[in-house]
């Protein structure tokens, strides 16, 4: 693999618009809101914070996740995704390496917690080798649930 690093910049006016232009497969609509859906859904979540995932100058995906612990105690992965040009490349496990070392120094951060339709099983691939395990626990709408032990 030649890339060695993503960057997590935060969503802004300046970034937005190349943001929701980013899309993943056809094929993997069903799995993952748009982005324009979770820059809304952002707003509302008020502990959480969109990113933008750079590999070099380019947005190559999107990540909205907890900057501040939720109010259930874990810190949440809420939305991921890489655009389908920039797949396959290993940028999303560079993104997820990134949130963990964002939020490491967080005291009060003891599991970061994400879930994923129980046929998304590239994302439970990526999640496990990133170091999450199961917890057993499913979403109100069947989604199952990982968690990383802090
Ligand atoms: C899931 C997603 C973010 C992975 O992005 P990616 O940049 O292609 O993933 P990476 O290249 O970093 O691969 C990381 C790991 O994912 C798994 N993976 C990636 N593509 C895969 C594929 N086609 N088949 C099986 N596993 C795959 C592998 O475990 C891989 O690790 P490895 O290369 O060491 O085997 C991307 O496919 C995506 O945006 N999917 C649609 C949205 C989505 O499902 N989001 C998650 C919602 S919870």
């Amino acid at each position: 693999m030649s890339q060695t690093n993503v960057a997590l910049i935060p969503i802004s006016k300046e970034n937005e618009i190349e943001c929701i232009s980013l899309k993943p497969r056809e094929d993997q609509l069903s799995l993952v809101a748009s982005n324009a859906d979770s820059l809304i859904h952002a707003t509302k979540e008020i502990t959480s914070k969109p990113y933008g995932i750079y590999a070099e100058d380019t947005m190559v995906g999107f990540i909205l996740f907890d900057n501040e612990i939720y109010s259930d105690g874990y810190y949440w992965i809420l939305r991921f995704m890489i655009d389908e040009k920039y797949q396959g490349k290993g940028y999303a496990k560079l993104a997820i390496k990134e949130v963990i070392n964002k939020l490491k120094n967080r005291i009060d951060c003891k599991q970061i917690r994400v879930s994923h339709v129980p046929h998304n099983i590239v994302a439970n691939n990526l999640y496990k080798k990133s170091g999450f395990q199961d917890t057993g626990e499913v979403e109100e709408n069947g989604d199952v649930i990982l968690s990383y032990y802090m």
